[in-house]
């Protein structure tokens, strides 16, 4: 008996996981025109219908042909929507959205009558993952929606000058420190076990970290446009050899999402990429903090002596509203000190929700890593090559919202809801 009902809250909990997440990936769809729906506006991201394609095809093989055992019901999108399929820029000749909810809605029946036989207890952090599979697509249609809708904008806000940098006129007050907190040395336990953490969560390891200093709040707009002002963009002394040569190429002068007006300037700033990140903690005398320095801050509670699931605790974020600035709720940044009920045990604001942060790992598997359901999930990605980013943004869904969460993306990339927080070994 106790083991029936065991079984059906399982059940119970992945079908409403199930259906709350596919309602809010379907309300993103909700107004959208053809155009929309597969135009491609950047070459490194596919259009936000493939993404939707995509969700139904990982679904079907994971649970109807990989879990149940059934055949492939739609061969005919195999190829457009596996993940290794097509090139992204051959991505745009894409079924109409009808076509597209009608797969999604065959597959989730066919899914939903398997819900009822399936071993739950044995499959569960497969069921796990598939909501932690679409929840992430969610993020980046958000993303592509935004490039879709805010392209012409953004194009006429960067007619701005490229100013020259001058030496001369360089000046920045490097003892006028923003918040900083101390966190003493120690030991924390970084990673999470749960049924719903992702391979390169697993497993839950002890770390220790001499004393080191962490900005209480991610870096504003306000702060940041002291080292535009300063001719930041145009003075190689803060960037890297990497980052200088990408500066060069692209010739930017401002973050991807800056709006330039000063009522944003206690928003973070979003749309940096880890180069300019770098930069602007040089400029200030900082550094980005490690993954550790960022995931300790964020989730070990000293007193204690244990890891929380978020920063303020380990309860569920049943209203994300009350503690952090996700799943899409506002629709846009939030000023950086919104949400007090959100603050870690050491106090830092914003770690969850709002943007995404950069930090100055690259992505690596735990010592103890097994790939999960696939080596293309996280694996492949552990070559040097991508950056770790911490915490969600704005319209991270909350099923992926936790301080344990690792994203990933080449260093040069700016389209994402992103910014940091600075780090220091020492503060004079
Ligand atoms: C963790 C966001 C970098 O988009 O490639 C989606 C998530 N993996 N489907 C990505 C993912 C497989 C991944 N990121
Ligand atoms: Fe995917």
């Amino acid at each position: 008996m106790i083991s029936n009902l065991s079984k059906y809250s399982i059940k119970e909990t992945v079908f409403q996981a199930f259906y709350e997440c596919r309602t809010k990936t379907l309300l993103l769809f909700q107004d959208i025109d053809q155009a929309t729906f597969s135009s491609q506006p950047h070459p490194d991201f596919s259009p936000v219908g493939w993404h939707l394609g995509h969700i139904a095809y990982i679904e079907s093989l994971w649970l109807l042909e990989r879990g149940a055992g059934l055949p492939c019901f739609f061969p005919q999108y195999r190829k457009l929507f596996a993940a290794d399929g097509l090139p992204k820029s051959q991505r745009v000749q894409l079924p109409n959205l009808e076509e597209i909810l009608y797969y999604l809605d065959t597959v989730r029946e066919k899914v939903l009558e398997y819900l009822k036989v399936a071993d739950i207890e044995q499959q569960e952090r497969l069921w796990h993952f598939l909501i932690q599979h679409e929840s992430q697509h969610c993020e980046i249609i958000s993303m592509v929606l935004e490039l879709v809708n805010n392209q012409e904008l953004r194009v006429k806000s960067q007619e701005l000058k490229f100013v020259s940098f001058d030496s001369e006129l360089w000046i920045f007050d490097s003892t006028k420190r923003v918040e900083m907190v101390c966190i003493p040395a120690g030991e924390f336990e970084q990673g999470n076990n749960s049924i719903d953490a992702l391979d390169n969560e697993q497993p839950v390891h002890k770390v220790y970290l001499d004393t080191y200093w962490i900005d209480r709040y991610p870096v504003t707009c306000g702060q940041y446009r002291s080292f535009i002002e300063a001719g930041g963009y145009q003075n190689p002394r803060w960037w890297s050899k990497a980052g200088w040569q990408w500066l060069k190429v692209e010739q930017v002068t401002q973050p991807f999402y800056w709006c330039g007006e000063r009522i944003w300037d206690n928003h973070p700033v979003c749309g940096v990429n880890w180069y300019e990140a770098q930069a602007y903690s040089r400029f200030v005398g900082k550094r980005l903090p490690t993954e550790a320095e960022w995931e300790k801050a964020a989730s070990w509670d000293a007193k204690a002596s244990r890891r929380r699931t978020y920063p303020w605790g380990d309860e569920e974020l049943t209203t994300p509203a009350q503690n952090c600035n996700c799943d899409r709720a506002i629709g846009k940044t939030t000023a950086v000190d919104a949400y007090p009920a959100g603050q870690s045990a050491y106090g830092l604001y914003d770690t969850l929700g709002n943007v995404w942060e950069w930090t100055a790992c690259w992505f690596d598997g735990y010592n103890g890593f097994q790939s999960y359901p696939y080596l293309g999930y996280s694996k492949v990605y552990f070559d040097q090559q991508h950056r770790v980013l911490k915490g969600g943004s704005w319209a991270t869904r909350p099923w992926v919202l936790r301080s344990s969460f690792r994203n990933w993306y080449h260093p040069n990339v700016r389209q994402i809801f992103a910014g940091f927080r600075c780090a220091a070994s020492e503060v004079s």
